[in-house]
């Protein structure tokens, strides 16, 4: 395990993922009961964009830096703008918050937040960044493993991020499908997000097509080409499967993800898609 989210953080992919997580907890929270917030590959929670490994790959300039220099941010983006700016305490970007530190901004305080990450250093960041939140509960295991022991939460309502780095490459598709078909039989009423690198749109379809013959009635897909997908060696784009997505989140993505693309596009090829992969 050589992944390091640091090198990596704030880049276009973060800022795709993180704005659509943000609609997500708001759509979720705008029910008053508790909820549980599962987080299955959390990283440390928080990034420095000043540190050695993000200025190592400057891969945020191209992410939320792009944000932060674009004057007039357009009105589906200004929800997670704001979120970011909260992590920097109002002051110039120079500090990127994980997937654990939006939750926890987003949830309230009768919610809960259960994180996994399989690394010592990316778990004892959490634990010293959440000390004094008692919502959080923290778990250095494997993050697929877990949602067998987790699942389901007793608020018997939420959403479980599944946000794994892609170093086995296709392989990690077989692992999310296992773990999403175990979730489902314990939880099938729970909201799964599932995170994936695009180099090529061909690599996904078999993905695609398994889950849309699979478990969960309803699959919504949101995908960002930032570069045409047929360049080589690159990471052309991501997207994101929402099983059971909550209401009128599709209305909310489309009209986020033009914007996305407008302030993310690296090429004049660069796309956006929503499509239900299934819907009931
Ligand atoms: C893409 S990063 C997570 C970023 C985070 N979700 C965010 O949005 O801020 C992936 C993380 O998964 C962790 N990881 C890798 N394999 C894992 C596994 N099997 N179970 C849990 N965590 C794992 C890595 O240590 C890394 O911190």
């Amino acid at each position: 395990m050589n992944y390091r989210h640091a090198f990596h953080a704030g880049n276009f992919a973060d800022v795709f993922k993180h704005a659509i997580l943000l609609e997500l907890l708001d759509a979720l929270t705008a029910k008053d009961k508790p909820l549980c917030y599962v987080d299955t590959h959390a990283g440390r929670g928080t990034y420095r964009l000043d540190d050695a490994a993000a200025l190592k790959t400057d891969e945020w300039r191209d992410g939320v830096g792009r944000l932060f220099g674009a004057g007039r941010i357009a009105p589906p983006l200004q929800r997670y703008v704001a979120a970011i700016r909260a992590a920097n305490e109002g002051v110039d970007l120079c500090a990127y918050p994980g997937s654990p530190w939006l939750a926890a901004q987003a949830l309230r305080p009768n919610d809960q937040l259960l994180l996994c990450d399989v690394q010592g250093d990316e778990a004892g960041a959490l634990h010293a960044l959440f000390r004094n939140d008692a919502r959080v509960h923290i778990h250095q295991r494997d993050g697929y493993a877990a949602l067998g022991a987790l699942l389901p939460p007793p608020q018997k309502r939420g959403l479980v991020l599944i946000d794994p780095p892609f170093e086995a490459q296709d392989g990690e598709f077989t692992a999310i499908e296992a773990a999403l078909a175990k979730a489902h039989a314990r939880w099938p009423g729970g909201v799964y997000a599932v995170w994936y690198p695009i180099k090529s749109h061909r690599s996904i379809v078999p993905f695609h097509r398994r889950m849309a013959a699979g478990l969960f009635a309803n699959v919504l897909v949101a995908e960002l080409l930032v570069l045409p997908d047929d360049s080589r060696l690159r990471l052309n784009g991501c997207g994101i499967l929402i099983a059971n997505p909550p209401w009128q989140l599709d209305a909310t993505l489309a009209g986020m993800l033009p914007a996305l693309r407008e302030v993310l596009a690296q090429s004049p090829h660069a796309a956006q898609q929503l499509r239900w992969l299934r819907r009931e």
